[in-house]
């Protein structure tokens, strides 16, 4: 455009001044053509960009959409896996009490007899029945079951708080406890599903309270010790079934607590899934999945500590928990390893 001005110019400078009109007359025409073609140029990226800017717009709501549905998706996620987990934690406790049921009826099926044959007042009839019946066993083993029992609707009454203080779950203030104590009520606990069959040994050291939730480690507790038990169960090892409770001071302000069981260990391929949620290899019905992932964050979100599992396949398992004494010292709490060693 300029360079076509310029000879214009050049042309009107040489020229006749008749030309010289046409000439400039032309080139306004083509100025005001180039001047109209440019306007609407203008106008129309002009209403091009305000299109955009429309559809810009637009798809901000629908993100905004979209972000929020992301957003309610996400919390209807956590919630159904926080029920899922108070389910299955809440499952426990009540097999506890209502594994515990027969036995309490069996005794008290006996103890009535007794009462009757007093009742029937024969001295040979009050005999027979003390003779049939083993009131020395009921003695120890009725209360044994009450307090089992006890235990566990106290477990599932504090779940229950502990679903309706979900969202405050971190706040109440830890409390320094005695974790062998909690070791106690759980096997307690579990009493009935290890009875007979596996020797619990218990090799304690002499660690001082531990600054924690207790309810929440004696969940751990609760899972790891159920495992081991499921696993112990479902083998047919040939030497006596076994599970070794074991805790330890690590340092001034750690200490570890490892539950080690002889059963058939955990396959090679599978060892770093056990942390993950629904992660099982129980049947449908028989396991959710959820108890390692519930004890992985109970242990190093919640209490600042570490969990991991050792085991060789066919020489059993181990479980390590590994805890600062003072929650205080959390932050600069001494690197603990993260690695899952192999063996135990
Ligand atoms: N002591 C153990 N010995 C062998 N395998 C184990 C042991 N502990 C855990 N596992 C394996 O880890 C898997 C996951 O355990 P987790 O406690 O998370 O779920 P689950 O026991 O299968 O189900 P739930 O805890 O809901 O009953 C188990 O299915 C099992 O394969
Ligand atoms: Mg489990």
């Amino acid at each position: 455009m300029a360079n076509a001005c310029f000879s214009i110019l050049a042309q009107v400078l040489l020229a006749p001044q008749e030309k010289l009109l046409s000439d400039l007359l032309e080139l306004a025409q083509k100025l005001e053509k180039e001047n109209y073609s440019l306007k609407q140029e203008v106008r129309h990226s002009s209403q091009g960009l305000e299109d955009q800017q429309q559809h810009y717009s637009h798809l901000t709501t629908q993100l905004e959409h979209l972000q929020s549905h992301l957003t309610h998706m996400e919390k209807m996620s956590m919630l159904g896996q926080m029920v899922a987990g108070i389910a299955h934690e809440i499952n426990n406790p009540i097999t506890f009490i209502y594994g515990n049921l027969p036995y309490i009826e069996e005794h008290v099926q006996d103890l009535l007899k007794v009462l009757q044959a007093y009742q029937g007042n024969s001295r040979e009839s009050i005999v027979a029945t003390l003779e049939s019946v083993d009131i020395a066993f009921i003695q120890e083993d009725l209360p044994r079951i009450v307090d089992s029992m006890k235990l566990g609707a106290d477990r599932v009454r504090e779940l229950v708080l502990t679903l309706r203080n979900f969202y405050r779950l971190d706040e109440p203030e830890m409390k320094a406890a005695d974790l062998h104590e909690g070791i106690e009520d759980t096997l307690l606990l579990l009493r009935h599903r290890y009875k007979s069959e596996i020797e619990i040994v218990k090799e304690l050291d002499n660690i001082p309270p531990v600054e924690c939730h207790i309810n929440q480690i004696n969940q751990v507790m609760m899972n790891l010790l159920s495992n081991a038990i499921d696993a112990l169960l479902e083998s047919d090892i040939s030497q006596p079934k076994q599970i070794i409770i074991e805790t330890r001071l690590l340092s001034s302000n750690h200490l570890c607590i490892s539950i080690s069981d002889n059963g058939p260990g955990v396959a090679l391929g599978i060892q770093s899934r056990l942390f993950e949620p629904f992660f099982t290899t129980k049947p449908i019905g028989l396991g959710t999945g959820l108890g390692l992932s519930i004890c992985h964050q109970i242990i190093t979100e919640t209490h600042g500590g570490k969990i991991y599992c050792c085991s060789s396949p066919g020489e059993g398992t181990t479980f390590r928990v590994e805890l600062p004494i003072r929650q205080k010292h959390f932050e600069t709490a001494e690197v603990l390893s993260e690695t899952k060693p192999l063996s135990p």
